[in-house]
């Protein structure tokens, strides 16, 4: 059976303290009794969020429901609002329902794609009740939606647009105003990128 990976939002910092939002997916490994367990990360390579890592041995997870954080990053728009972090260098983002702050206790030596076991240093929760309220379809859709945006550059258009249209019915029957606007950025990358592809094409 496969890992469980959940798709959050990871923020690292380069040695002269320059932040990086990043998403992805990671795996939570329990830790023997009463150790606090480790987070499994797997940056691609290259990667800021790896350098950052290698670099400053640190960095935090964030528990995001805010979905344009996801689609925003994978089409440009890095900037969250993010506050410094507790107990390692770094910083979370203000819309993290909570956060993990992770130092890197070893990595392995895949070379495309190296598995980061980073140890659990300090939780801190954010959002009154836990603030999860239920699965939202078109949460999910915005997700699966950056995931394609984040690989355009080597998926068959054929397959974006089928996804895409699949992932609008949710959109349309179930978005709030965040995941609209998300979903929006999205269809633009996809535009943007189908025009870059024609214009190279057409050029003699
Ligand atoms: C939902 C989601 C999950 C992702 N998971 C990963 C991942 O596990 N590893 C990874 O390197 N990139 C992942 N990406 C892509 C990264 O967010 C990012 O675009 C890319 O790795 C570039 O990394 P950098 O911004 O640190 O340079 C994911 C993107 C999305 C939208």
């Amino acid at each position: 059976m496969n890992d469980v990976i959940y798709e959050c939002v990871v923020t690292s910092v380069s040695p002269d303290g320059q932040p990086h939002v990043a998403p992805m997916g990671v795996r939570y490994r329990q830790g023997a009794a009463g150790e606090p367990g480790t987070v499994v990360l797997m940056p691609f390579v290259p990667s800021t969020t790896l350098a950052n890592i290698v670099a400053v041995r640190h960095a935090v997870l964030n528990i995001v429901l805010d979905t344009r954080v996801f689609a925003g990053c994978v089409t440009g728009r890095k900037a969250w609002p993010a506050l410094p972090a507790e107990r390692v260098p770094g910083v979370r983002l203000q819309a993290a329902l909570s956060h993990i702050e992770l130092r890197l206790e070893s990595m392995s030596d895949e070379p495309q794609r190296p598995v980061l076991q980073m140890a659990r240093v300090h939780e801190v929760q954010h959002a009154p009740l836990g603030g999860f309220f239920g699965f939202n379809r078109a949460q999910s859709a915005v997700i699966e939606g950056a995931v394609l945006v984040s690989r355009l550059h080597m998926l068959p258009p054929e397959k974006v647009s089928t996804e895409m249209a699949y992932l609008q019915i949710a959109i349309d029957k179930t978005a709030g105003p965040e995941e609209h606007e998300a979903w929006g950025w999205l269809q633009d990358a996809v535009a943007h990128h189908r025009a870059a592809q024609k214009s190279t094409k057409a050029a003699p």
